[in-house]
């Protein structure tokens, strides 16, 4: 099998490209031969050593994939060499061949492309918990989404159109934001070149309900700002960099919340809890209420280069990366 290798805390131009013998399932684990895996941005900030959570070098990264079982481990129920799964263990998924828990495995619906479930898992269930647990989004209401072309951005303009709710996305240039309006989103701001604050208001008077915001730096502020009386602010995730400081005036000013949101954490240590929320996001799919687009796909040589490219704000939407 060929697998990245994060070798020490650093730029994704370090990670290394090893080959090493296949993988063998102990008792309760499958092996998956990896179809593709994957990209998500807290990928990036594993091999950085800059997330909350470190994983001491060396580790594979890759938090999610899809592949098809290859070996089961002794007591393992309910999973049998050919299923075609998606996995969601944190690490260890920028590989040809992966070892797992069964249980963090998931079946993949007939129907779904293993691509787009190694891609959906992270972007779509953070979404979905964010609009149906940490806040309930209503039909009617209008989302401003930021970073509207990224992972969790399309995510969130889908979920949001999902449960009924209109959405404006907000991005850095004009062509992210024909991905959003191709994703769901019924109109859009260029923050690059317009207020966003100021247009959002013109476009939704009184102003929003309800931000998704998993960019952070100053555009957080904005987004508060731009909430009606009521609304919601999620705090998804900082992509921008700088974790802001927001003027809680405008909080206590038109009884406004701010709600923060750590799926990964919450998953961790409610596995039964995710267990449902993922079976009602891949329901959803199967249903067509959610489609995710697929995903542009790299080979997985490239990873070092890719999550440079997630850092540096040149990916548009979601990639896998194929072994
Ligand atoms: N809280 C949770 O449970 C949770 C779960 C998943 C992800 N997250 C976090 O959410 C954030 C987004 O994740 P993602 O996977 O959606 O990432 P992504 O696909 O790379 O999208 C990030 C978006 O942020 C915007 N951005 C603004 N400034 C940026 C910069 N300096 N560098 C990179 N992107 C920048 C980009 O859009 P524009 O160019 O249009 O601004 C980009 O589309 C990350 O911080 C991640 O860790 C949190």
């Amino acid at each position: 099998m060929r697998r990245i290798v994060c070798t020490q805390w650093g730029g994704p131009e370090g990670l290394e490209i090893h080959e090493a013998a296949d993988l063998t399932a102990r008792p309760g684990q499958v092996v998956i031969d990896v179809a593709a895996a994957g990209v998500n941005f807290v990928d990036a900030l594993f091999v950085a050593g800059s997330y909350q959570i470190k994983f001491p070098p060396p580790f594979t990264p890759g938090s999610e994939c899809a592949g098809v079982i290859s070996a089961v481990g002794d007591g393992v129920e309910g999973f049998s060499v050919g299923d075609r799964v998606l996995a969601s263990g944190g690490l260890g998924g920028y590989a040809s061949q992966m070892v797992i828990s069964a249980e963090s495995v998931t079946k993949v619906p007939d129907g779904l492309s293993l691509p787009v479930a190694a891609a959906l898992g992270q972007s779509y269930c953070t979404a979905w918990f964010t609009m149906t647990r940490r806040m309930s989004v209503q039909p009617g209401e209008t989302v401003l989404v930021l970073g509207a072309s990224g992972g969790v951005g399309l995510a969130s303009i889908d979920v949001a159109r999902a449960l009924g709710a209109s959405v404006i996305a907000a991005a850095s240039s004009d062509e992210r934001l024909a991905d959003a309006q191709v994703a769901g989103a019924a109109a859009a701001i260029n923050y690059s070149t317009e207020d966003l604050k100021a247009r959002a208001r013109e476009l939704s008077p009184g102003g929003v309900d309800i931000v998704i915001d998993p960019v952070g730096g100053d555009f957080t502020e904005q987004g508060l700002r731009s909430l009606r009386y009521g609304g919601r602010l999620a705090i998804i995730g900082f992509a921008s960099g700088p974790i802001p400081k927001i003027p809680t005036n405008q909080v206590l000013l038109n009884n406004r919340s701010v709600v923060g949101v750590d799926w990964g954490a919450w998953a961790m240590h409610n596995a039964g809890d995710q267990r449902v929320l993922l079976a009602e996001v891949l329901d959803a799919v199967a249903a067509g209420t959610l489609n995710p687009a697929e995903p542009a796909q790299r080979p997985l040589d490239e990873a070092g280069a890719v999550l440079r490219d997630a850092l540096e704000r040149r990916l548009r939407g979601k990639t896998v990366l194929i072994p």
